[in-house]
């Protein structure tokens, strides 16, 4: 009797604990370009400002193994990185940092060393499911590194919100494209922005050239890419960067500031 009725409570335990692990008020949107030194890590670190600012909890985990940065651009120190808990020495709250921007977290990633990605192992995969479990944050932004590689398809393949960040850079462009390729694939769909570039209708231009371009190689005809928004270059972009602060914190009324404010705006329209 006592058997059945603590065998009955751990599956209650068991069920209970799949339930939790499944609701989460958290969302995941992952920021990527193939092509590397595009502004993927300035305009997350600026998304994740706006999007606070919008009243939203928002966590940037910091997914470029080996050349993590995030830290710079927040302008913080962290003591842990995510692969401490990783390693098992320290918990997930451990390796959460708070920056100094209201409601933005880090979880930063470690510079100057190799991973060696067990393939069967996801344990990416398992930091992100964990902090999605904490339902915590109402956004967790992963910005990843430049290319295809394993690490960066680990991160893609667990999120169904995409940005891809371009340029109009020839080798960028050619990036993207197999980017779109590689997820036309496995998802429904992709967001899709323009760096560097002065008008919206440029961006625009080119991304119905690439849609077109992947009807004509018979990409997965269901596959949307969806144009959201151009940014211009700036030397603010670039100076402040350098000054380790926040460009649309510090020119919050900056043509640059509104791009990235319209880009905001699609996101939270897109995102699910
Ligand atoms: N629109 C812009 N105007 C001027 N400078 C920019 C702009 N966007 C980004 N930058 C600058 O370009 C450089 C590269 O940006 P960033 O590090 O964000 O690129 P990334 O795509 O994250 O690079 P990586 O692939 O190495 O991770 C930085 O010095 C940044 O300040
Ligand atoms: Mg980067």
């Amino acid at each position: 009797m006592f058997n059945s009725i603590s065998s009955q409570a751990s599956k209650l335990v068991k069920l209970t604990n799949s339930v939790k692990k499944n609701y989460s008020k958290t969302k995941i949107l992952t920021i990527t370009s193939g092509k590397g030194g595009v502004g993927k890590s300035t305009i997350t670190a600026n998304i994740a400002f706006l999007l606070s600012r919008r009243g939203f909890n928002v966590a940037v985990l910091d997914a470029d193994i080996g050349l993590a940065n995030m830290q710079v651009l927040f302008d913080v120190k962290p003591q842990n990185s995510f692969f401490e808990y990783i390693d098992g020495v320290r918990t997930l709250d451990e390796v959460i940092t708070k920056t100094n921007y209201s409601n933005i977290s880090l979880i930063a990633g470690k510079s100057g060393f190799q991973y060696t990605l067990n393939k069967n192992s996801f344990v990416f995969s398992r930091v992100v499911k964990e902090l999605v479990a904490l339902n915590k944050f109402d956004i967790l932004l992963i910005d990843t590194g430049a290319g295809l590689n394993d690490y960066v398809k680990e991160f893609l393949s667990i999120s169904d919100n995409i940005l891809a960040i371009t340029t109009t850079d020839p080798s960028a462009l050619t990036d993207v494209y197999s980017l779109i390729k590689m997820l036309s694939m496995e998802k429904s769909k992709l967001m899709l922005s323009f760096n560097h570039t002065k008008s919206y209708q440029i961006g625009e231009t080119i991304s119905n050239s690439l849609v077109n371009l992947g009807k004509k190689n018979r990409l997965k005809e269901d596959f949307m890419v969806e144009y959201i928004g151009n940014i211009s270059t700036s030397e603010t972009i670039s100076t402040t960067g350098r000054l380790r602060k926040l460009f649309v914190n510090e020119f919050s009324t900056d043509e640059i500031t509104r791009q990235l404010q319209n880009i905001v705006d699609r996101i939270l329209v897109n995102i699910h």
